[in-house]
């Protein structure tokens, strides 16, 4: 496994709405770049970088019109390596999406296979062979080029899927199978896109729909070949490069993932912990207590058992997909969370804003097809001045709260506040991360809404995600480290008080 990952905290920017550094109302890299001393102060070490690819936009940049260029609304090509130069001297790594499912259906290959005459692109893209064909449990467009036949796609119908072969033929007439020379041409492309970055100096991937390539596979195993095949070429030209997938699923890392994200899926261990609500159970660190820390427990150590010493669980405070979990939980709920997806094993991921708080803003109108997911993408608020400091133009990509609040400004003048409470988190995360695997895990205690208590190596964690106090049993837990609300009391048995947090290191 790729060493750096076992210290790493990654930051995820959605560039859009970072920092717009020349008052057009969109984030760009010269304004990420003037932000990185405020990445860096926060303890994280590696940033996903969310599409910054040329494109139509009618996917938040999941639209690729060019896989080799950047998108001109957030900067030149000499601005976005000087972007990366300025992580890297910050010791800092940057991960880009790749997007391999689809391309935007402007994308230059995409449209010369839509031509009316075969050619190098044809089957790039899978295509019936008639205009009237629509075949049943597929989504195919019709009517919008000359080509004499539909084109299936990925997401969106903006979205185009790229052609990697079908694992089941149940239309041979149009299906090409998985190791079809065609499909292979395909895989090769995708192979030089990451070339180009990697070489460019990109630390690696964040590799969206990853589970998507091949079509009628169902058990996922023709997808995971093409996986294992370009993550060992990806090992092999650059050793300390990571894949890092969008798959959620144990199968990820055994088709060669360094870390597979562990979603907000329902009734999976993370949302069991944190966003059950949404399904009419409660999660367990409803501060109300009606949460069930067993089906975290079991749900999030299956998981890892099947990784075990393949690859990382990513945990996400939220992705520009999900709800923040601002303003569902109070900030005393949001610090001993955050601390505690800090602490469990696999490496976790700090979604811009959430580390001050910044409120999901429901019921936003969508825009770049963002929908229910564009409350979540609203600008970071770093000041109280116009636009949150955010931006000088006078309207913004998405709009920021009036009151400008919560904003980094004022966070970072509270010592208690929830901005330096998850950097004093992410220290303690830092300074035992390179000495406990993480596979070293056990957990302690984990029953209804009780206090949850695991061991990670020499540390064992401590989290009451109720408004009361909670008394538990007794466990060999040595001197205290680290703890947010007040301290427990240890005598015969352990109190936690109310929405706290404690971490303990063996003697
Ligand atoms: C997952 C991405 O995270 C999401 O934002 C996008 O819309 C879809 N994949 C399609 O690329």
């Amino acid at each position: 496994m790729v060493q750096w990952l076992k210290d790493a905290v990654f930051y995820e920017i959605y560039p859009n709405s970072f920092m717009d550094s020349n008052g057009d109302g969109y984030g760009d890299f010269k304004g990420i770049t003037q932000k990185i001393p405020y990445i860096k102060s926060l303890g994280c070490n590696a940033v996903w970088l969310n599409p910054h690819y040329k494109s139509d936009f009618f996917d938040g940049g999941y639209d690729v019109v060019d896989y080799f260029k950047c998108s001109e609304r957030f900067g030149t090509e000499a601005d976005f390596d000087a972007m990366l130069e300025t992580f890297h001297a910050n010791g800092i790594k940057l991960i880009l999406d790749l997007v391999p499912g689809h391309t935007s259906e402007n994308n230059a290959d995409f449209l010369k296979s839509a031509e009316n005459v075969p050619n190098d692109m044809y089957d790039r893209f899978v295509w019936t062979k008639g205009e009237w064909e629509f075949p049943e449990g597929y989504r195919f467009i019709s009517g919008r080029h000359n080509r004499f036949g539909n084109y299936m796609v990925n997401f969106f119908s903006t979205q185009p899927a790229l052609n990697y072969g079908f694992k089941e033929i149940t239309h041979p007439e149009w299906q090409l199978p998985y190791t079809h020379p065609e499909c292979m041409k395909t895989r090769e492309w995708l192979k030089s896109v990451m070339r180009f970055w990697l070489k460019r100096g990109a630390d690696g991937f964040r590799v969206d729909m990853a589970d998507s390539l091949v079509k009628n596979d169902d058990d996922k195993s023709a997808t995971s070949e093409i996986w294992r095949d370009i993550s060992d070429m990806v090992k092999r030209e650059f050793p300390n490069a990571v894949l890092i997938s969008e798959w959620s699923s144990p199968r990820a890392v055994h088709a060669g993932f360094d870390v597979d994200f562990m979603l907000d899926h329902h009734g999976n261990a993370y949302n069991t912990l944190v966003r059950y609500e949404e399904a009419g159970k409660t999660s367990y660190f409803n501060p109300n207590g009606a949460g069930n820390a067993e089906e975290f427990a079991d749900k999030f150590a299956n998981w890892l058992k099947e990784n075990e010493n393949l690859g990382y669980i990513g945990i996400i405070t939220c992705n520009h997909d999900t709800p923040r979990l601002a303003p569902f939980y109070d900030e005393d709920s949001l610090k001993i969370i955050q601390a505690t997806l800090m602490m469990l094993p696999g490496v976790p991921f700090v979604y811009y804003g959430d580390e001050i708080g910044i409120k999901y803003v429901k019921g936003m109108p969508s825009v770049e097809c963002g929908f229910a997911r564009t409350g979540t993408r609203t600008p970071m608020q770093w000041n109280s001045k116009k636009n949150a400091g955010f931006s000088t133009a006078d309207k913004t990509f998405l709009p920021v709260p009036d009151d400008c609040k919560p904003n980094v400004e004022e966070e970072e003048k509270d010592g208690n506040s929830l901005l330096n409470t998850l950097r004093r988190t992410i220290a303690l995360r830092h300074e035992y991360a390179s000495q406990i695997t993480s596979f070293d895990f056990e957990i302690l205690h984990a029953k209804g809404s009780e206090p949850l208590a695991f061991r990670r190596g020499v540390l064992t964690v401590f989290v009451n995600p109720l408004k009361k106090p909670q008394t538990i049993k007794r466990f060999q837990v040595g001197e205290l480290l680290y703890n947010i609300g007040d301290a427990p009391s240890v005598t015969s048995e352990i109190t936690l008080a109310p929405l706290s947090f404690a971490v303990f290191k063996a003697q």
